[in-house]
């Protein structure tokens, strides 16, 4: 047991201590904290919890719900956190158990929820577990809590089936054994630090249990969970055969994605979170080929949301976002969970960027583009996301307009699929650089000390102090909205929209007094004034009960 093991702060109560609605989740907005990259709360050039403690008032003042935060366990940090080496101790570089539990008491006492991420797919190969596994060799019992298998070929050289993992190479890797001769090989989806448990084996499934009565003991209100769809491996680990798969990825189910069995996973799940109190939650990254198999997460007696990815990745064109808020509410409704609406997360081009990118480029892709363009269609895109029925989730960073940082040298990236070079999610950093808080100074107002990934020279203007009280700025316009969002309840709720007649391009809808029009042509578009302005995300002129929208630009109207 570690000393934070016996330092754990008491638990704060089995009860969550925000007070408020039942079924928040159902429309909240929900915003992602990167941990390394929010704040710096001593100086040492990378972000932590002390950070975004004090930084709380911020994300209550912007109008959130909830806080998700990305790992920030113990962990070599071979994936950034995502390979985790103690499930229930804080990574010193990001502060201790006792900062997560001042962070959650803060959150709480300020009407904000927290939500843990959790990676039950993999650990980390320094993950006490894997390491025994590793020292009793072949044969050994602790082998089978992970996918061990012997090589093909003559001696074993080869690979024990075709996968590859997603961050590029082959999904196994070879070890030497305590004899030093070299030996069987291991399944990791993601790099070679972080090996796929094997859920079949009952100690995993103890295990994470337990680990959630340890974040729940400490007084979380939910998780997201990491490769929610990975967990369950085809029987027997067949082969793809001969597929390009990267083309099949997110298109198909894989042996080793979005295989039934996981479902038995999160029932079990349900019941340990149902017994705490406080209306806690769960939500699945889970990349299944369609929005019908991504309602499977969501029955009544498993998960409460997942990430809606096929939103994510679809292009700003009036068209394709009709059709995918169709096939979205239709594939929720039956088992009555909330659709979720997310454009960035800390493993995608962040929109600013990518709807300036020609329509085709994947969520991936980063080109530096018109940045204008991107920025107004961002922020067209979010005023749309903010009106559709669910829940929405905002990155750390959308709030400013930040674009990806497209130019980051070589040298400073950290992504392990960069180093991987799998093309397909190589270039992570670059929504990952520090946020500015401050026009000017060292890493503007992220921390003392720097920033663990350089920032760009006009960061400041984009920064939090820059935008405040700035008529038109995009932190404004998050702020005006989320306060709207906030005093009308029509916004989130409910499980439809009422398309209304609009031109080609143009995406328009009711939702009862209020009505939203989304341009996503490059012209300015004549419609008719529905009411009153109640926000649009650019310059709307009105005469004689028509109303021009811009290029590239989505306006709330209120019939009342
Ligand atoms: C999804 C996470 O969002 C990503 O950052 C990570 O690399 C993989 N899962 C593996 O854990």
């Amino acid at each position: 047991m570690s000393q934070q093991h016996s330092a754990a702060p008491a638990p704060t109560s089995a009860v969550s201590a925000v007070e408020g609605r039942p079924d928040w989740w159902r429309d909240a907005v929900i915003y992602q904290v990167y941990p390394r990259s929010f704040a710096d709360g001593n100086g040492d050039g990378m972000g932590d919890l002390e950070g975004v403690r004090t930084r709380l008032p911020y994300l209550r003042d912007l109008g959130v719900d909830a806080v998700w935060l990305s790992p920030f366990y113990a962990s070599p940090q071979a994936d950034a956190g995502y390979d985790v080496s103690d499930y229930r101790v804080v990574d010193p570089m990001f502060g201790t158990l006792l900062d997560a539990d001042a962070l959650i008491r803060d959150a709480h006492a300020l009407g904000l929820r927290i939500i843990v991420d959790l990676v039950p797919n993999h650990s980390s190969d320094q993950y006490e577990w894997f390491r025994r596994a590793l020292a009793e060799g072949p044969g050994s019992p602790s082998r089978d809590r992970y996918h061990f298998r012997p090589g093909k070929g003559r001696n074993g050289e080869l690979p024990p089936n075709d996968w590859e993992s997603i961050f590029g190479g082959p999904a196994w890797t070879r070890v030497t054994e305590p004899d030093g001769t070299p030996g069987e090989w291991y399944l990791h989806l993601f790099a070679p630090e972080q090996p796929d448990f094997n859920w079949e084996h009952p100690a995993v499934g103890d295990e994470f249990r337990s680990i959630l009565r340890f974040w729940l003991d400490m007084g979380v209100d939910g998780f997201r969970i990491d490769v929610a769809h990975g967990m369950v491996k085809a029987e027997g680990l067949p082969d793809l055969g001969d597929h390009e798969q990267l083309t099949l990825l997110g298109n198909d189910v894989m042996p080793f994605f979005d295989q039934d069995g996981v479902h038995d996973i999160y029932r079990e799940w349900r019941l340990v979170l149902d017994e705490y109190s406080g209306d806690r939650i769960f939500v699945a990254e889970a990349w299944t080929p369609t929005v019908e198999r991504t309602a499977n997460y969501v029955r009544p007696d498993e998960l409460h949301q997942a990430f809606n990815f096929q939103y994510l990745a679809t292009h700003w064109d009036a068209e394709e976002l009709r059709t995918v808020v169709n096939r979205t509410l239709d594939a929720m409704r039956p088992v009555g969970a909330p659709a979720t609406w997310v454009l960035s997360n800390h493993d995608v081009t962040r929109h600013a960027t990518r709807f300036a990118n020609p329509a085709g480029l994947g969520t991936q892709i980063r080109l530096a583009g018109d940045r204008e363009v991107g920025l107004r269609r961002a922020r067209a895109a979010t005023l749309l996301m903010l009106a559709l029925p669910g829940s929405a989730y905002v990155y750390q960073g959308e709030e400013l307009g930040l674009p990806d940082v497209v130019d980051l040298p070589d040298e400073v990236r950290q992504d392990p699929a960069y180093f991987r070079g799998a093309g397909q999610d190589g270039f992570r950093d670059g929504c990952r650089v520090p946020i500015p808080w401050t026009r000017t100074g060292p890493s503007y107002g992220f921390g003392d000390g720097g920033s663990w990934l350089p920032q760009p020279a006009d960061w400041g203007g984009l920064s939090v102090e820059a935008q405040t009280g700035e008529p038109g700025s995009t932190l404004e316009l998050y702020r005006a909205a989320l306060a709207v969002r906030r005093e009308r309840a029509d916004l989130g709720a409910g499980d439809a929209v009422e398309w209304l007649r609009a031109p080609e391009g143009v995406l328009a809808f009711r939702r009862g007094e209020f009505v939203c029009v989304a341009n996503t042509t490059g012209e300015s578009v004549p419609m008719p004034a529905y009411g009153r302005v109640l926000l649009a995300s650019g310059e709307i002129t009105e005469a004689a009960g028509e109303a021009k929208v811009p290029a590239d630009t989505t306006v709330w109207w209120s019939a009342s």
